[in-house]
């Protein structure tokens, strides 16, 4: 095997997939905005190249190669053992309905094994494949490939949907998959001792291709108009088997970050490597999280809120460890020094990822210091009741910032207990609140008079008409309606002719005439998405979202308020204006002329 640092594994697995005619691409921003994703975070390297292998044309080509930064949160707990990161790189290449079994699997191959590569000893490979369900079969074709490279049946381990069928979120591109693991130690530990059955640590996996080929929305399964082959091979993990490493922290990448914390810090190192590995982690995913393109600040929600609980946990286990803060802060230009060859980005936000890291620390120290005398004001009930009560609990963290892992572990020190079911439905409530006020403003509706409630319907006609004519890719992207016009972005890769404007204004004008009712359903999104609804649901832990019907014209998913039927809305339906807004994203203009 060859024992490699980061640059050299890139250097590497770039140079053999360019010799595979693969266009080698920067990686996107860790944000899925860029190309009209969703989700808070780039969870995999093929995420932000979904509208790519749902069909869209890439710029350079059918064959793509590229390092994707990425964050996990799913994880968090188990970050500090010797395997889970939150942020992490995967090198991936892709075949946007150019390669597919075959040449995916025998390049996986060819790169691990070959000399020239990595190197890594033939008998020490074993794979598995999907072993199919009731839509698709088992999946013969790839035993076939593996079985034609030399790997014996014995080493090829059939596994179901929970293994080797891979998505990256409920709706989207999805597929079975074969999946590399390296044996580590070539010594079974008892007699199920296989890749996908035993956790002993004999077995990693070190890539995985998926034959993209299917499309589920809804719950129901596609098939997507070209066969795509979407691989990941986790950069941390593969320096830590090339190089025999026990752990991730021992890699490149990390050990400079983990050994200048622990400089910092005068505990028993040993005793306390998870929290240390914690802060290392949790160093590095803020770092890249402040200084991506898309910069994320700490903040109440959303992303800004990964972030804000990111650090401040950090804060909390700098106390437990003796490091200062400003020392962890400071760690930071470590972490820059090591990526910004590959994310000059860093380099650039360098004093900006340090600044808002100590603006943070301000925050959290006041913020703190307050929670904790109104948690002492709180006391004489505390110590009553024995536990911290689910009121406490949220206004700790709606008015003092105080993540509730932060609440449990002064519970904890204390040993109270927490009314954790009541801080749920606090916090259940008032997020049902923000996402009200956030939906409003999505739609575009700033205030509910006669004028903007036509145009409000309109839009979702609008909406209705554009995938109608131009096709399913398009995506709302933006709108903004006053009472003299609306105003929708929308994702489509070129200017739409005057036909397809006329096409459009003439089906929407067809709807008002028909006098549509519109009306409005309270229903689970799985329900929404199977009767074909439109739109984005935002929220996966509210239980019903709101769906309005304009007759059978459109359905979506929407808070309202909208016109009862579509004879309210007065005038004629006309397209103004079709412009590019940004790139990829369009924008119309539409008002409704009266005679
Ligand atoms: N998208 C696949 C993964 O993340 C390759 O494992």
């Amino acid at each position: 095997m060859k024992k490699l640092d980061h640059k050299q594994l890139k250097k590497l697995f770039f140079e053999f997939f360019k010799s595979k005619k693969h266009a080698i691409i920067k990686d996107f921003s860790i944000v899925p905005e860029e190309e009209g994703g969703e989700g808070l975070f780039i969870l995999a390297g093929m995420h932000p190249l979904i509208p790519y292998l749902m069909g869209k044309k890439h710029k350079d080509g059918n064959r793509i190669a590229n390092c994707q930064r990425c964050i996990r949160t799913v994880d968090i707990e188990e970050v500090g053992d010797k395997t889970h990161n939150i942020f992490f790189e995967m090198l991936g290449n892709w075949s946007l309905g150019d390669y597919f079994k075959k040449e995916s699997i025998e390049w996986s191959y060819e790169f691990l094994t070959s000399k020239k590569y990595l190197d890594i000893p033939h008998e020490k490979l074993w794979v598995t494949v999907f072993k199919g369900n009731k839509i698709v079969g088992k999946d013969e074709e790839s035993v076939q490939i593996w079985k034609s490279l030399g790997i014996s049946e014995n080493k090829i381990i059939p596994l179901g949907e929970k293994d080797n069928w891979w998505a990256v979120g409920e709706n989207g591109p999805c597929g079975p998959d074969t999946e590399v693991f390296i044996d580590l130690t070539g010594k079974p530990c008892g007699k199920k001792c296989l890749p996908g059955h035993c956790e002993c640590g004999r077995f990693v996996e070190i890539w995985n291709n998926v034959f993209m080929v299917y499309d589920k929305q809804g719950g129901k399964i596609t098939e997507l108009s070209k066969k795509n082959v979407d691989t990941g091979l986790g950069l941390e993990r593969t320096l830590a088997i090339l190089n025999g490493y026990d752990s991730l922290y021992e890699t490149s990448v990390l050990k400079p970050i983990l050994e200048e914390i622990m400089s910092k810090s005068q505990q028993d190192l040993e005793k306390e490597k998870k929290d240390f590995r914690i802060l290392t982690d949790h160093l590095r995913a803020s770092v890249f999280i402040l200084g991506d393109v898309n910069p994320t600040i700490p903040s109440n929600h959303g992303r800004g809120y990964v972030l804000r609980r990111i650090i401040r946990r950090s804060f909390r286990f700098c106390k437990k460890l003796e490091i200062n803060v400003e020392d962890w802060i400071n760690t930071s230009n470590i972490v820059i020094d090591i990526y910004k060859e590959y994310y000059p980005e860093l380099e650039k936000n360098r004093n900006f990822i340090i600044k808002e890291m100590e603006k943070e620390n301000e925050r959290f120290s006041k913020a703190l210091a307050k929670g904790l005398f109104y948690l002492k004001r709180m006391m004489p009930e505390i110590k009553k009741k024995g536990k911290i009560n689910g009121e406490t609990a949220f206004r700790l963290y709606d008015t003092f910032g105080f993540p509730i892992e932060i609440t449990r572990e002064i519970a904890e020190e204390n040993k109270w207990g927490i009314d954790i079911k009541k801080y749920d439905i606090l916090l259940e409530k008032h997020k049902e609140k923000s996402r009200a006020v956030s939906e409003k403003a999505k739609s575009g509706l700033v205030e509910e008079s006669k004028e903007t409630l036509q145009y409000h319907t309109l839009t979702h006609l609008l909406q209705a008409a554009l995938i109608k004519i131009l096709g399913k890719q398009v995506k709302q992207k933006g709108s903004n309606i006053n009472k003299e016009r609306l105003r929708f972005d929308f994702s489509h890769d070129r200017s739409m002719t005057k036909e397809e404007i006329k096409k459009v204004e003439e089906w929407i004008q067809d709807k008002i005439d028909k006098k549509l009712d519109v009306t409005k359903e309270k229903m689970t999104y799985e329900v929404a998405m199977k009767l074909g609804a439109i739109g984005l649901f935002n929220d996966i832990y509210a239980k019903k979202v709101t769906v309005y019907s304009v007759g059978n014209a459109s359905k979506e998913i929407c808070r309202g308020p909208h016109v009862s039927n579509t004879k309210e809305i007065k005038g004629k339906f006309k397209i103004k204006k079709e412009e590019s807004s940004s790139a990829g994203v369009r924008r119309i203009k539409a008002i409704l002329i009266q005679d």
